[in-house]
């Protein structure tokens, strides 16, 4: 069942995705060429937790670290780990979910550790291009479909893929709700969009293939052809307007 927020509840969805923004943006900051994905985690972690909050992915069906860190080919649910070192050159996906006071916020960032390829530059930028077009179709009374077309279109506009499987989801006092926000799909199809609903938008895109594997530590996402892939997400709010991105450092 999709829900609606009231506005009480907008503005604790808000308190938190201000929290995640800040995480995020942290992450960003200590990305540099020498740190390992497990010292970004708890640094990520220990601010989450100096500002009331937790990370709810910690021990989430079993995972073992407190946020996400996938780097170059590594497209989702990076393991963070002492021995993976950053280097000059690499980009690295932060997925980041901070909960306060009962709320989720939900975002992702691919970041550049020093200066990167032209190839690596390009996919960010259809990336993050992507999930804007989605968020902007994103209004009281279009549907889910017209979200995920929109961001389908402009992937592949890019010549890249949406990777297989995985998807944006509603979200709220749980991390994952009702609805499932495919990142294809048909304009005009699937549920009405109504002012009140938050969900996450998050394109997760391949350089080629679209095919996935996932590794045998259980978690990290990985492109079969070992090309580049990249991750930007937002939590936003359905309105009769605008939507109003959660996820912001400030409001
Ligand atoms: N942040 C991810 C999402 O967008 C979930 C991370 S999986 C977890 O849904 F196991 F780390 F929680
Ligand atoms: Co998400």
């Amino acid at each position: 069942m999709i829900q609606i927020k009231n506005p009480t509840e907008l503005k604790g969805m808000m308190k938190a995705g201000e929290l995640a923004a800040q995480a995020l943006a942290l992450a960003g900051k200590n990305a540099v060429a020498g740190i390992s994905t497990w010292e970004l985690d708890k640094i990520v972690n220990d601010f989450v937790v100096s500002k009331g909050g937790h990370s709810p992915c910690k021990g989430y069906g079993g995972f073992p670290g407190h946020n996400c860190f996938s780097v170059n080919e590594e497209l989702i649910h990076g393991i963070p780990s002492k021995t993976k070192i950053l280097k000059e050159g690499d980009i690295i996906s932060c997925d980041i979910v901070a909960e306060l006071n009962g709320f989720m916020g939900d975002n992702t960032k691919t970041f550049k550790v020093g200066k990167v390829s032209e190839e690596a530059e390009r996919l960010m930028k259809f990336t993050e291009e992507a999930l804007y077009k989605g968020i902007g179709m994103a209004v009281e009374g279009n549907r889910i479909g017209d979200i995920s077309h929109a961001i389908q279109s402009h992937v592949e506009e890019g010549g890249y893929a949406c990777a297989e499987k995985f998807i944006g989801h509603g979200i709220g006092r749980e991390m994952h709700e009702d609805p499932e926000v495919p990142n294809e799909g048909r304009a005009g199809h699937g549920p009405r969009l109504l002012a009140g609903m938050t969900i996450a938008v998050e394109p997760m895109v391949n350089s080629h293939s679209r095919r996935v594997n996932i590794l045998g530590d259980k978690w990290t996402v990985v492109t079969t052809d070992g090309s580049l892939s990249c991750h930007f997400e937002h939590t936003i709010a359905i309105t009769a307007g605008e939507p109003i991105i959660l996820t912001l450092e400030s409001h």
